[in-house]
């Protein structure tokens, strides 16, 4: 079962201690805010430069020593095992559990007690794009001898987010709602571990929040919580604007990952791509295997999935061009979510968040949609 290791490109004492660690990776979330992009597929599955966005973070797994990952499934849960496997591709072993009706964040984790080994768990919510190390997570963890540390990152805005200000010690002092004046700005960055004890804890078959349930209630009974407090990259790809940033970052190398050689330039073309004289490719842009980009088109920051087609002269920026979709010569795409298959006629200006459904079909010229129109 388990896999022949990858090489581990990190060495010492970090690695061996995180390979007495397994890790519970959350992929069951429905992924709403990013419709129509996962009514086909689920978030984690979703291509970001070039690969399934899941591989990025099992590859980072995977290089910071852990080899044991439990995927917690529910929202089209076969999606992963027929693609993942038993992990050896990646150098890990892969076990999946599935949630028939979803358990939420908590009850996600406490579904994967039974396939647990180690007896610290590094939890991780599958959609998120990190450069915090790992190996680093796991040493406050250890060395404070916590019941659970939290990565906490610190974002400039932090009015948008619930905040976990910390003591001097790291020691987490409070869950707080969203408010104008947040005391801290650091917030939850969605990658934990636990003690195995603790995570057993988490009341089993039904629906837990681990964010407004477990936490608050670790805290309140006096348990020890402690912050990794981290500035480096981080996004959560949940909405198609941070999902298209996160890939062009990745393309650009501006995003942690190891499952790219390096920084691949300004766009990816995988293959049996055809892009055509005079297009350009910019800002981080993917273009998926098969698709075509037509003469004098723009891919700019863009998403362009397997076997779409985008027409001579077009403009795509910041956008996602669904599987198989087609965009007609000249129309003009900003912040556009296209589904697989649906068809945008030539010279429609799509502009800022309109999204269109899987197989839609929009007449040459018929739509000119944009805040100032
Ligand atoms: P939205 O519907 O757009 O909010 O996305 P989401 O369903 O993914 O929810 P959210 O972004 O809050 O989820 C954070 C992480 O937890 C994601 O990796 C989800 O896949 C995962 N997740 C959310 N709910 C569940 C659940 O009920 N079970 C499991 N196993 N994972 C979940």
């Amino acid at each position: 079962m388990s896999a022949s290791p990858a090489p581990v490109e990190k060495q010492g004492e970090r690695v061996e201690k995180l390979s007495g660690v397994d890790a519970v990776v959350l992929v069951g979330g429905q992924g709403t805010r990013l419709r129509p992009l996962t009514l086909s597929a689920p978030k984690p599955m979703l291509p970001t430069a070039g690969v399934p966005f899941l591989t990025h973070l099992l590859s980072r797994i995977r290089a910071a020593g852990i080899t044991h990952v439990v995927l917690g499934t529910s929202y089209k849960a076969s999606v992963f095992e027929e693609y993942f496997g038993d992990g050896s591709r990646l150098g890990l072993e892969l076990e999946y559990v599935v949630e028939d009706t979803p358990l939420g964040t908590g009850g996600g984790i406490r579904n994967a007690a039974s396939r647990l080994r180690a007896e610290h768990i590094m939890v991780f919510n599958g959609d998120i794009l990190s450069g915090v190390d790992l190996g680093a997570v796991a040493h406050s963890h250890l060395d404070n001898d916590a019941d659970v540390t939290l990565h906490l990152v610190k974002v400039a805005d932090p009015r948008a987010f619930g905040c976990v200000p910390t003591d001097a010690d790291g020691r987490v002092l409070a869950f707080l709602e969203k408010t104008e004046n947040p005391p801290a700005d650091q917030i939850n960055a969605g990658c934990y571990v636990f003690k195995r004890s603790v995570l057993e804890e988490i009341p089993a078959d039904r629906p837990v929040s681990v964010e407004r349930e477990t936490f608050p209630g670790l805290l309140e009974r006096g348990a020890r919580l402690q912050g990794h407090v981290d500035t480096s990259y981080w996004l959560d790809l949940g909405t198609p604007a941070a999902f298209v940033k996160g890939s062009a970052d990745l393309v650009r190398g501006l995003a942690p990952s190891d499952a790219l050689p390096g920084p691949t330039g300004e766009a990816i073309v995988l293959d049996g791509a055809l892009v055509r004289e005079g297009a350009k490719l910019v800002n981080g842009s993917t273009i998926g295997a098969g698709a075509q980009v037509g003469p004098g088109a723009t891919v700019d920051g863009s998403v362009v999935f397997d076997g779409a087609v985008i027409g001579a002269n077009a403009v795509v920026t910041g956008s996602v061009i669904g599987a198989n979709a087609r965009i007609g010569d000249g129309a003009v795409l900003r912040g556009a979510v296209i589904g697989d298959g649906a068809v945008v006629g030539a010279r429609c200006e799509l502009l800022e968040g309109l999204r269109l459904w899987p197989g839609a079909s929009l007449a040459d010229g018929s739509v000119r949609f944009s805040h100032d129109a």
